[in-house]
């Protein structure tokens, strides 16, 4: 257990002094207990052995080399692949729950917000442990960005008819039992990331989720939101959007709650410590800016300490951060501003779980009183990386990332990431040590800023938009490692087979001895199509990839009910008791994650299956035909260009197919890497240059950086996830105007997405036209 007395090292000198201990510490570990002394006699006489049997060898292999020149069939390939799976076999034994949870703590041990000095000191722990593993090309990158912290927040509550003011202390309680809540002042106070400054004083209007549903419904009862401080609860969209939707209705500031009823537990149940559940008065922090990067570079790598950039001016950045202010607030302080609302009955399904006689929309008469102060500043954040060298692709890369900068503590979210992505540096380092290297160069990544919209992912992807472009294998995304139990994941179609594949091979650590693809598949009542989502939601750093440049990406977690989501109960207690109680779902994590970056690194041809891709983009097409009928659509838009180029694609997949099958001939016929491994480079490239042909230079309208056609996010909810984007959109539209403008602009999309599609069948084809 952390005791609260441990010494509070924050500056960036005593941060790494803290490194270098924990290092000795993990040194002393069983784990890694063979001596180097050991080590030292075990070499020098590998080093007699070989001498005396150099030149032995050397006979040997100059007699294999000529007869495998006179007869070609010497088997150099498959003996290669065996010795290559048992290194992934190796892997998947060494996984260690103990140094996962001792990373997770050291990691957690403060509040680490980006560009604060704690979050530099995680930097520094996570290069050092890559290099300590022996991932010895291990480096940072720094860029400087638009961050945003609170400087001062003030809430009040006055009603007519009640003397006394009512004042909002806005903090999240100690818990008895959990020495980290008692460190509430070391957080930083809950708070909206790039809301405006700003104070109203106005009457409280009660809007639901915030969703267009919603505050249409509020119009039909005819309550006025114009000037009104509207009170949000949090749950189906993503909070950026409340307030967007918020400011469109005319309304001057917003708050938003978690509400019991989505985030408590029953009363009988109770909240943290005693289960999962939030706190009353726990909060929830985050971004209501999600446009993915530094707000102040879109679509360019922002500067360095070292290196200057273009930055927009600060009148083109006010008018695309949100133009009103926000806070959210607990359950606790909700119950109180809701109490002191009249106004119309809410409807059923807008009553949530604070004990009120009923939920009333207002407006008012309960008055806010509402300032919020944001200090907006420029500051350093810091990408940390290892490198692992392919040994014969090193200019292909298989990239695995997460994120290391956390609201509170972070011991779901990110962490419980970065110390799985440690123990895959642990593992990774052990392989090479036995003299495994991978065929291309596996790397991994360690972002900054990713709570404040995907800021350091995105900085550098733009930076390295065109090696990413022509490089990339793919990327293989871990956010909240685990949250508790059950495996989820989305991903680009054409590595479900991958995913699959790579669950069959690690065990359940509920469930065992059943595999996670065992477990998984029964979670999804044996639907192999319900069991993995798409990315067209943003918010993770995998949006800049697949978005912005097309790489074929998976995003994987353990657990998929959070409550102390962004709060400070987001700590290593709640991991321990709830989340993850013997550390064994991160194992599982480890082992997935990493086995599938082993076979992407390593296989002579790619593990992609572009059918399910073929399969999905049909379902897309048949869900949107039943949408078209849906709205009414004039016989004249038509999705046959669709059924067209699918039709297409699959004949391209078919050819590849074919062409896949004679390579594994050359495998088994030939031996030597120079002569085959042209021809599987190129077949490879078309399969990892086919993602991204389904981006389009001019991207999604009015979102030029959303490059993807396929997945992207919709307007009204950033969070959620959409196929063919520009396609519902511009339906969206056309059914609500019916202007025949309209229906021809979402023909055009059709169009473009068609067109896409014909490009990725080219490309997987190979030949030109
Ligand atoms: C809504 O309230 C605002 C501010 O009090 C007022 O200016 C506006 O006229 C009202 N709108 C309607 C339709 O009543
Ligand atoms: C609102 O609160 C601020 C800060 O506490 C205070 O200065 C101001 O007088 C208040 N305004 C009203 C109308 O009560
Ligand atoms: C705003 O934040 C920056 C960076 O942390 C800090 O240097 C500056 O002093 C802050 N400004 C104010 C007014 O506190
Ligand atoms: C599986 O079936 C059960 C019972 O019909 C249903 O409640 C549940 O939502 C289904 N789960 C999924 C993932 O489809
Ligand atoms: C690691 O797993 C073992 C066996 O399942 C368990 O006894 C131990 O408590 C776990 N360690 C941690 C830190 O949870
Ligand atoms: C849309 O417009 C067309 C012609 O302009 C008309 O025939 C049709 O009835 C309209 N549909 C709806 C749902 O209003």
């Amino acid at each position: 257990m952390k005791s609260s007395s441990a010494p509070q090292l924050s500056s960036g000198h005593d941060s790494l002094e803290r490194a270098r201990m924990f290092h000795l510490n993990i040194e002393d570990s069983a784990e890694m207990s063979t001596s180097l002394l050991a080590l030292r006699v075990k070499r020098m006489a590998l080093v007699k052995a070989c001498l005396s049997s150099a030149v032995f060898i050397i006979a040997a292999a100059l007699f294999v080399v000529s007869m495998n020149r006179v007869f070609g069939s010497w088997n150099l390939g498959k003996s290669n692949q065996r010795t290559r799976n048992e290194y992934h076999r190796d892997y998947l034994k060494m996984g260690c729950n103990e140094t996962i949870a001792m990373h997770l703590r050291r990691l957690t041990d403060e509040p680490h917000v980006a560009g604060t000095a704690e979050n530099f000191a995680t930097a520094e722990y996570v290069l050092s442990t890559f290099k300590m593993y022996g991932l010895s090309d291990a480096y940072y990158k720094d860029y400087n960005v638009l961050l945003s912290y609170p400087l001062s927040r003030s809430l009040t509550l006055s009603s007519p008819g009640v003397e006394t003011l009512r004042r909002f202390e806005l903090r999240e309680k100690e818990v008895k039992g959990d020495p980290y809540s008692s460190r509430s002042s070391k957080a930083i106070p809950s708070f909206h990331a790039y809301s405006p400054s700003g104070t109203s004083v106005a009457e409280v209007v009660y809007v639901n989720y915030g969703r267009v549903e919603d505050f249409r419904a509020l119009e039909r009862m005819g309550v006025n939101v114009t000037g009104a401080i509207v009170i949000a609860r949090h749950g189906k969209i993503f909070r950026g959007d409340i307030v967007k939707n918020s400011a469109r209705a005319g309304a001057s500031a917003v708050v938003i709650y978690s509400d019991p009823f989505d985030f408590a537990g029953t009363v009988s149940e109770g909240n943290y410590p005693l289960t999962k559940w939030l706190p009353r008065s726990g909060v929830q922090r985050g971004t209501v800016f999600q446009k993915p990067g530094d707000p102040q570079s879109p679509g360019w790598p922002s500067g360095s300490s070292t290196r200057d950039s273009e930055r927009l001016s600060a009148n083109d950045l006010k008018t695309m951060l949100p133009s009103i202010p926000s806070l959210p607030i607990s359950a606790e302080d909700a119950q109180v501003i809701m109490k002191s609302l009249g106004g119309p009955l809410a409807p059923p399904h807008w009553h949530g779980g604070l004990d009120l006689a009923a939920y009333r929309v207002g407006r008012g008469p309960g008055i806010l009183n509402f300032t919020y102060v944001a200090n907006q500043t420029t500051v350093p954040i810091r990408n940390v990386f290892a490198v692992i060298k392919g040994r014969y692709e090193p200019d292909r890369y298989v990239l695995l990332g997460n994120h290391r900068d956390a609201w509170t503590f972070g011991a779901v979210d990110p962490n419980s990431g970065t110390a799985t992505l440690l123990d895959i540096a642990r593992r990774l380092g052990k392989l090479a040590k036995q003299g495994w290297q991978p065929r291309r160069t596996i790397v991994l990544c360690s972002w900054d800023a990713e709570e404040y919209g995907s800021v350091g992912s995105t900085e550098w992807v733009e930076e390295n938009y065109d090696l990413l472009y022509s490089r990339a294998v793919a990327y293989i995304n871990v956010d909240c490692a685990v949250a508790g139990p059950g495996f989820f994941t989305s991903a680009t179609p054409q590595l479900d087979n991958l995913l699959r594949e790579a669950t069959k091979q690690v065990v359940d650590p509920d469930y065992a001895p059943q595999t996670v693809y065992e477990s998984w598949f029964a979670a999804n009542n044996k639907s192999e199509s319900a069991m993995i989502g798409r990315l067209g939601g943003g918010g993770s750093d995998f949006t800049s990839f697949l978005h912005h440049v097309g790489v074929p990406a998976i995003d994987i977690y353990y657990g998929n009910d959070y409550p102390v989501y962004h709060s400070l109960y987001d700590n290593y207690m709640w991991m321990e008791k709830f989340g993850d109680p013997q550390f064994r779902r991160h194992v599982a994590v480890a082992g997935i994650w990493g086995i599938i970056a082993l076979k992407l690194g390593d296989e002579d041809i790619l593990p992609f299956n572009y059918e399910n891709y073929a399969d999905e983009l049909q379902s897309y097409t048949v869900a949107l035909e039943s949408q078209l009928k849906a709205a009414g659509t004039p016989p004249h838009v038509s999705t046959s260009p669709l059924h067209d180029s699918i039709s297409d694609l699959r004949m391209a997949i078919s050819k590849i197919k074919i062409e896949e099958k004679g390579l594994q001939g050359i495998e088994s016929h030939f031996s030597d890497f120079q002569y085959w491994t042209p021809q599987r480079r190129a077949f490879n490239d078309r399969l990892l240059m086919a993602e991204r042909a389904f981006t389009d230079s001019e991207g999604l309208p009015g979102k030029p950086w959303n490059k993807h056609l396929i997945y992207g996010e919709t307007n009204e909810n950033e969070y959620g996830s959409s196929s063919f984007p520009a396609i519902s959109e511009s339906l969206q539209k056309a059914a609500q105007t019916n202007a025949s403008k309209q229906w021809l602009a979402l023909q055009h999309e059709i169009w473009r997405v068609s067109r896409a599609i014909d490009r990725a069948a080219r490309v997987l084809h190979g030949e030109l036209t």
